[in-house]
């Protein structure tokens, strides 16, 4: 799929102030600085459009960006940011499980999960949470420039072993480093594929 146009719509704090648009969405989630932000400017062949930061938290709000006027991509604050104080932690958890239940718009969630890291229970919490909530959901491994090929295959297999743990079919994955510019076809293909089938 050709992106032919990215624009910033719309921040919101809670999921009863998101559009009100019937265009289908498509969320990006993961721990904070695990490369959410990087990654959508990355398949969007844009610098600036999500704001992106070396320190975690950055990422504060459900930022809707419309993408060739007929879908949008979301940019969601990170999990598992621990310097915050508890209530803001509170209110950001509250912020993303109440937009995952009720987001009639969102096709499919992208749970990105840096390569280096062995399965973190955080993750794999969330991950289950989706599962329950019967909300669809694939895997982008990020950050991939920082490993070699062999620890990257390592790494995908160990992770994958946990997932069968608790699942027979295992979810679409994909690798993806904001850095080389690498992944974009893939994802982009898979959301492509998906739209043609609802748009
Ligand atoms: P929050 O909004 O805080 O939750 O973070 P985020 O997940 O949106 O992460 P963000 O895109 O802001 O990136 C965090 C840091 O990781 C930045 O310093 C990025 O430059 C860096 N980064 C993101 N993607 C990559 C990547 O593919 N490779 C490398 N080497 N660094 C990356
Ligand atoms: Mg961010």
């Amino acid at each position: 799929m050709q992106i032919k146009s990215a624009k910033f719509y719309l921040s919101s704090q809670k999921e009863k102030d998101c559009p009100k648009t019937i265009m289908p969405e498509y969320a990006f989630i993961g721990r904070s600085n695990v490369g959410k932000s990087s990654l959508i400017n990355m398949i969007t062949n844009q610098n600036k459009l999500a704001k992106t930061s070396s320190t975690p938290g950055k990422t504060q709000l459900i930022n809707h960006f419309l993408i060739n006027n007929s879908w949008h991509i979301v940019d969601l604050p990170g999990y598992g940011y621990a310097k915050t104080s508890k209530s803001n932690k509170k209110h950001f958890q509250k912020s993303i499980t109440d937009y995952f239940k009720h987001r009639k718009q969102l096709v499919s969630a992208f749970i990105l999960i840096d390569v280096r890291h062995s399965p973190l229970k955080i993750d794999l919490d969330f991950i289950l949470w989706l599962a329950t909530n019967k909300i669809p959901f694939s895997i982008i491994f990020t950050k991939t420039d920082k490993l070699t090929k062999t620890e990257i295959d390592n790494k995908l297999l160990n992770y994958k072993k946990e997932l069968e743990k608790n699942w027979e079919i295992l979810p679409e994955i994909f690798l993806s480093s904001s850095k080389k510019h690498s992944g974009k076809e893939d994802i982009l293909n898979y959301i492509d594929k998906i739209n043609q089938s609802i748009i």
